[in-house]
């Protein structure tokens, strides 16, 4: 059998992992390269494959149809019989079995225990308590799971399950169309018109990003690729070098550390399991090599360590505490600093010139993580740390880190101390951008 593939799928066959799970838009290839995958292996040697879903109401609903229509397109009739429920290789007595997994009682998941790979189609349907049923059972020294899926919402199950943090036996890998190199011409114009037509609806159906289903992210995802794609460089002789510090609270939170430069992000650092005195120290290091004007440091959990640090080492003049809870510059808008600066932050997204993030990795998913509500006096206030991390599973260190070179107003005045010239546009009456 010689089957094509898509090189981002070489993966399923070469390397050996318990879960691989690809994810993507539309018409990025998952389907087939799966399908094919698993004709190639279960026509080498003898396998027992179970294709499942979360409720699977009839063979229709499953992939029996394109593994029905593979196994014709690569002349294999002969080799596969396709019974009503399953379908076997004669020769080796390799066997598809189809599945709903919540249909199982505790006698029929038993079928499952034998299995040698299960590929769960539209992973992103399965609920918690299937994956809970699903993940046992598939006991067979050697097993995998493989699971493909377009991400729903930013919290699937199995998202969290698997892909947020990816340990040593999990592959986590986004295929769409533009990977896909059998992508058919119509698909393509599809994805063209909706880019033109409505972009959020794009960067879910064509690039695998989950919606942003509540209206009430205070900054979205389009905002942020626009920044990802732009190309700005600042002048450092002309814009203010500003340095955010977000201190991890938690064991698994990062320090994040952010340098900006007017409308370009010049850095943004991450750094595990480091504390207070290495923070200190990374923090003073990066002083010294990048002289930013100001230091705008959270203070609310260990940063207080880490500015008391700094303040002792002589750091006075360079570095500010911030405290997230504190009044903003504009109480009567902002409920607190900390939603004060993020919508300076969603200001300078959304400003006319174009702004530039770099492109490090979780940087999507932590600016648009905070919802935003108002309070009973129209005050703007964001969702607290700790309420994201409980609905994403992760907190958004990343954007607390930018967020935090908002945090000073007038800024102007600072540029003018050193004699900088001034170059800039005022968005609202509280931010200066450079
Ligand atoms: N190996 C291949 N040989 C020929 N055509 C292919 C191959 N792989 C993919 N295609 C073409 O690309 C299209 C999209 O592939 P596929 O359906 O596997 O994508 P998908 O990632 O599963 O997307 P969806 O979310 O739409 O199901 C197919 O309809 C088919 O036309
Ligand atoms: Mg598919």
């Amino acid at each position: 059998m010689n089957v094509q593939m898509a090189r981002a799928f070489n993966e399923l066959l070469t390397v050996k992992k318990r879960y691989k799970l690809y994810y993507g838009g539309r018409a990025g290839g998952k389907s087939f390269a799966f399908a094919d995958s698993l004709l190639t292996l279960a026509t080498s040697r003898k396998l027992l494959i179970a294709c499942v879903r979360e409720v699977q109401n009839s063979i229709k609903d499953s992939v029996y149809r394109l593994l029905a229509d593979r196994i014709h397109f690569y002349k294999l009739d002969d080799v596969y019989r396709l019974y009503e429920d399953r379908i076997v290789n004669l020769q080796n007595k390799s066997k598809f079995i189809f599945k709903g997994i919540m249909e199982h009682n505790a006698q029929n998941i038993k079928s499952l225990e034998g299995v040698d790979i299960c590929w769960c189609e539209e992973a992103q349907k399965i609920s918690a308590l299937a994956w809970e049923i699903l993940d046992p059972t598939i006991r067979k020294p050697g097993a995998e799971i493989w699971l493909s899926l377009n991400r729903e919402e930013e919290a699937d199950p199995i998202w969290k399950a698997l892909a947020l943090k990816p340990d040593e036996d999990t592959l986590v890998k986004k295929v769409n169309f533009y990977d896909n190199p059998y992508c058919p011409a119509e698909m393509k114009k599809l994805a063209a018109k909706m880019k033109a037509d409505n972009y959020e609806e794009y960067l879910h159906v064509w690039e695998g990003e989950p919606r942003n289903l509540a209206e009430n992210h205070l900054i979205g995802r389009f905002e942020v690729y626009r920044a990802l794609e732009n190309n700005v460089t600042a002048n450092p002789e002309q814009n203010a070098l500003i340095m955010g510090v977000d201190v991890a609270r938690f064991g698994d939170d990062k320090t994040a550390i952010c340098l900006r430069c007017g409308r370009q992000v010049l850095k943004i650092l991450t750094y595990a399991k480091l504390d207070v005195v290495q923070v200190a120290q990374t923090v003073a290091n990066l002083i010294r090599q990048y002289r930013p004007i100001r230091v705008c440091i959270d203070v609310g959990g260990l940063g207080a360590g880490v500015y008391d640090i700094l303040m002792a080492q002589g750091f006075a003049e360079t570095v500010i505490a911030v405290n997230f809870g504190y009044q903003a510059d504009n109480p009567e808008r902002f409920v607190n600093k900390r939603a004060e600066m993020w919508a300076r932050l969603r200001d300078w997204l959304r400003a006319e010139l174009p702004v530039n993030l770099p492109n490090v990795e979780g940087i999507v998913e932590d600016l648009t993580a905070p919802q935003m509500m108002f309070d009973y006096l129209g005050r703007l206030q964001l969702e607290a740390k700790a309420d994201i991390k409980k609905r994403l599973g992760h907190s958004p260190d990343l954007g607390d880190a930018l967020a935090l070179t908002f945090a000073l107003q007038n800024i102007e005045l600072l540029v003018q101390q050193r004699l900088v010239p001034l170059r800039g546009e005022f968005v609202d009456d509280s931010v200066y951008l450079f």
